[in-house]
């Protein structure tokens, strides 16, 4: 299965920092964000990884391409594991597709049609993690119990929060899944149908890409992605798995990139002690 990575938004959240480099290239402890997000494709055996690119692309495509002098310079050094890092990254099996104008997620998805045909694929925002690779091995398994249906990947957010994000109404099957009826973006509190909120990695049939061919810009005057399985829903059917909130970390804004930063180096022993000295120590 093709994983395709949206990676070509301007990152208007995250500006300054964003000016002249991607979002998805900001990074999370060791390494950029996107490359967590092309490790995570691989691990759920995508057969090829596609990167929609945009503008501010150098430094993008330089992190996925090999870097001898570099390589030789370190272990040169004796810096044999920062060399096998570095050659790690450059040996990524990734490939780019332009996409010319921010006209939105679902453009970006589409932009890369041409390589997915008529089989199903997965999506991989590139600006959220999902660390220890789980959820789209979920997602495919519920994708081949429901004969090929789409998954959508969901997160629990606190009630009064729900009008930021685009949120499932559906029926709850079992612990962490549901069957999708729709999708509501940012619903007012009084009106929202759950608290589930669309989180970022979808199993998507074919059928998407045909009926993102004929999206109309949206919400923002971009094409959206939502739309387009909204409209999914009068024909197939959809299903939603739970990302529990230790799992899955957004990092498109300054204060969720850093909660992700802490979090993640929390789990390090390396960095855990030194991080809750230097928060105590500032009171
Ligand atoms: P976001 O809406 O979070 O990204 O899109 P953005 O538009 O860059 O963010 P702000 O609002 O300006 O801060 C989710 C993902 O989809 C990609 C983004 O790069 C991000 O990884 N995306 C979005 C595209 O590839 N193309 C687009 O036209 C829009």
């Amino acid at each position: 299965m093709k994983a395709i990575i949206p990676a070509a938004g301007l990152g208007t959240r995250f500006l300054p920092a964003t000016k002249a480099q991607r979002k998805e290239m900001l990074p999370v402890l060791d390494r950029p964000v996107i490359q967590y997000v092309v490790e995570e494709a691989l691990a759920a055996d995508a057969d090829e990884v596609i990167i929609i690119n945009g503008s501010r692309k150098v430094a993008l495509v330089e992190h996925f391409s090999p870097s001898p002098d570099l390589s030789e310079f370190l272990i040169s050094k004796g810096k044999k594991m920062l060399a096998d890092a570095v050659n790690h990254a450059g040996d990524l099996p990734v490939s780019f597709v332009d996409q010319d104008r921010p006209l939105g997620l679902g453009h970006a998805v589409h932009c890369a049609a041409a390589k997915t045909g008529k089989e199903p694929f997965y999506v991989l925002l590139g600006d959220v993690l999902v660390p220890d690779n789980q959820v789209l091995r979920r997602m495919l398994e519920v994708h081949k119990r429901y004969n090929g249906a789409s998954v959508i990947a969901v997160i629990k957010v606190p009630r009064e929060q729900v009008s930021r994000f685009g949120i499932i109404a559906g029926s709850q099957l079992r612990e962490g899944l549901w069957k999708v009826n729709d999708l509501v973006e940012k619903p007012a509190v009084e009106n929202a149908p759950s608290e589930y909120a669309i989180f970022g990695r979808y199993l998507l049939t074919p059928t998407v890409m045909e009926l993102l061919a004929h999206t109309a810009p949206g919400a923002g005057g971009e094409i959206q992605l939502t739309d387009a399985l909204k409209t999914l829903l009068t024909t197939e059917e959809m299903y939603a798995v739970a990302v529990d909130a230790d799992e899955g970390f957004d990092t498109g804004t300054i204060e969720t990139w850093l909660e992700t930063n802490v979090r993640l180096a929390m789990r390090k022993p390396e960095f855990a002690q030194m991080l809750k000295d230097a928060i105590t120590s500032v009171g």
